[in-house]
């Protein structure tokens, strides 16, 4: 058996499979300018789409939901159809590092708790010629809050993620990436709970006795409580954020100071 099986039937099990809530969904969807009502979204990295449904239900536009692991596309599918949402969501079963769509076909892509998995600057990156001249990037990602956080958390995550950064650093990485930031926002402490971690804790005991007799598997089940109880204490000090990026015109990008010194101006004229 792959050890990653256990991680897949933790996760498939879940209402989400990171930390997120309708509402801060609802809540960033509201702060994206200049959505047309018939919005052409990609989300990227969906898991089983809960926010895939939200972005549904809050738009009347089409939602291109695309996510590597079958199947958390095939439960997307069904969650669709029962929500009567199936001509608008379309659930796809791709790598978001290699999507295949034209340059400029979307209004927005949404990438909740998943952007970290390709690297922030490659899905900014890869993203933003996928963008309409202004269209919006909404992405949420483990991010820290302080610039000294505790020993213990930054020992934990230097293993766990150790890309992670401040708030300010992800904020210059998306001005550098050619993109203006409308706004920023915390998820607050009720989107880690109810429908993950909560959840999750309930779900572990019963898969540690499931694999009572694999270490491996054992081993993961072992790190995902470590990141809870991490949480527990730590929570001050990181948090997701949800950032809401909009497409920088490419003349305006391309002569300000911030491209000069990423690129080189030389490139450039
Ligand atoms: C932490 S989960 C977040 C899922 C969902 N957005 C949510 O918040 O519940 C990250 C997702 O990214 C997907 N993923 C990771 N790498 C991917 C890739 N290269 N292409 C497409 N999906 C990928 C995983 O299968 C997983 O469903």
């Amino acid at each position: 058996m792959n050890p990653m099986d256990v991680v897949f039937e933790l996760f498939e099990e879940l209402p989400r499979q990171g930390p997120g809530s309708a509402e801060a969904t609802r809540r960033a969807l509201a702060c994206v300018p200049d959505l047309p009502d018939d919005a052409v979204i990609l989300d990227a990295g969906c898991g089983t789409g809960a926010q895939t449904l939200v972005l549904a239900q809050g738009t009347k536009g089409r939602v291109l939901a695309v996510d590597q692991h079958e199947s958390f596309v095939a439960k997307l599918t069904q969650q669709a159809a029962d929500a009567g949402l199936h001509e608008r969501i379309l659930p796809l079963r791709a790598d978001m590092t290699r999507l295949p769509f034209p340059e400029g076909c979307f209004d927005l892509i949404w990438s909740e708790g998943a952007i970290y998995t390709i690297g922030l600057r490659t899905g900014l990156k890869g993203w933003r010629r996928l963008l309409k001249p202004r269209g919006s990037l909404v992405f949420s990602e483990l991010s820290w809050l302080v610039d000294a956080p505790p020993a213990e958390a930054a020992a934990f995550w230097s293993t766990a993620y150790p890309a992670m950064q401040t708030v300010e650093r992800n904020r210059a990485i998306a001005l550098e990436e050619g993109y203006r930031v409308v706004t920023q926002f915390q998820l607050p402490d009720e989107g880690w709970w109810q429908s993950y971690y909560e959840p999750m804790l309930v779900r572990l005991p019963v898969l540690r006795e499931r694999y009572a007799s694999d270490p491996v598997a054992l081993q993961l089940l072992a790190e995902q409580e470590r990141e809870i109880d991490i949480y527990r204490r730590y929570s001050q000090s990181f948090g997701y954020v949800f950032y809401v990026l909009q497409r920088q015109n490419d003349r305006v990008w391309r002569t300000s100071g911030i491209h000069r010194r990423v690129v080189g101006f030389e490139e450039t004229n």
